[in-house]
């Protein structure tokens, strides 16, 4: 059976990105399969956090989910940290990955930056713990934008693995198939997969870039997203009417890709239209789309956000539902790899 597991950092700033490339395709998939979506907050403490934030963050995120139409009766939504089977697989992964893999992980070498033996040895493992979300509950595919596509190959490398190396027990468990792991297939599609800095084509649309102008936070009321929108970064040039015309213009690509995405079509179609044009009418009409799109969910969040008994509940629930999947799959894991319960 297929099932869907995907995350969300609880850290601040949710923004276009997070929404385009991973949340709405959660909206989507919950129609069709069994979906867990998760706040990982013991990914947010890779870097430091303070903990009256983190956890508000993660009742922001919560909200979010449910205020961009996650049903939480019908999915799983839930934190991490209610669910101490992801920490403990972990533990077991971490002996099955190997320190060159995750020395190559490009978004460690980002984040550690220069001084390298500085960062937390939590940061080095982070990818780890990201394969323990998804290996946990025996997932089949993971919504994610693009820049999550190295860690879910790792994901991938990891259950290989662990399947190759367990094998003979793997089958004396019972698994007759020889694997318990299924290999994880990212779904990474549609025309916003990397969304862009507002302010500089070459750079993501990032939580920490240090200019809020630089994103859309789905927090934004219709105002900021205007006046973002009228600040982005452009080139002199107007509108090509065909895809490739967008080669080597990286701020339009950004903003037809982000224009195609809100309205659900393709980028040749919005090229179709818009073709011509320059930014400044263009800009215009993304203004109004965006807020006609996001001004919704903002004002959904603000209002579930009130009631954080709810949200709490939520959590509590869909944790107490995740775990009973998750300490199922983890005593096949202490039975496979050896350990007696
Ligand atoms: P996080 O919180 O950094 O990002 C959440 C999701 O948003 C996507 N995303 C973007 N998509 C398009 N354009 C952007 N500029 C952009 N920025 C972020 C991310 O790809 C992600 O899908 N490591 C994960 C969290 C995680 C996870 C997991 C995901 C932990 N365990 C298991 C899937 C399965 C992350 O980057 O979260």
């Amino acid at each position: 059976p297929e099932r869907v597991f995907s995350g969300v950092q609880s850290t601040g700033n949710l923004h276009l990105g997070n929404y385009l490339g991973a949340i709405v395709k959660f909206v989507e998939l919950q129609k069709s399969h069994e979906c867990l979506y998760c706040v990982v907050d013991l990914h947010a403490i890779t870097v430091p956090q303070d903990p009256i934030a983190l956890r508000n963050n993660t009742r922001e995120i919560a909200a979010a989910f449910i205020a961009c139409g996650i049903d939480p009766r019908k999915n799983i939504v839930f934190n991490q940290s209610q669910v101490p089977e992801h920490a403990e697989l972990a533990w077991v992964l971490n002996c099955v990955a190997r320190i060159g893999w995750l020395n190559r992980m490009t978004q460690f070498k980002d984040k550690a930056g220069k001084d390298r033996e500085n960062a937390s040895m939590g940061l080095l493992d982070y990818p780890v713990l990201m394969a323990a979300d998804i290996l946990l509950y025996r997932a089949t595919h993971v919504p994610v934008g693009e820049d999550q596509k190295q860690h879910l190959e790792l994901a991938r490398d990891i259950a290989q693995k662990f399947n190759n190396d367990f094998s003979e027990s793997i089958l004396r468990n019972g698994y007759e198939s020889g694997v318990f792991f299924p290999l994880p297939e990212p779904l990474i599609s549609g025309p916003a997969t990397r969304v862009m800095s507002l302010r500089d084509g070459s750079k993501k649309m990032s939580k920490s870039d240090a200019s809020e102008y630089s994103r859309i936070n789905l927090s934004d009321d219709a105002d900021q997203i205007a006046q973002k929108i009228r600040k982005a970064k452009t080139d002199p040039e107007p509108l090509p009417s065909e895809e490739k015309g967008l080669e080597g213009r990286p701020e339009a690509n950004n903003l037809v890709g982000i224009f195609a995405a809100l309205s659900s079509r393709a980028k040749t179609d919005v090229l179709s239209e818009f073709g011509g044009a320059n930014f400044s009418s263009f800009k215009n009409a993304l203004v109004d789309l965006s807020v006609a799109k996001l001004s919704p969910i903002t004002a959904q969040m603000r209002r579930i956000r009130e009631d954080e008994g709810y949200i709490d509940q939520v959590l509590r629930d869909g944790s107490e539902r995740a775990r009973a999947i998750a300490r199922e799959n983890m005593n096949a894991v202490k039975d496979i790899v050896g350990f007696l319960r």
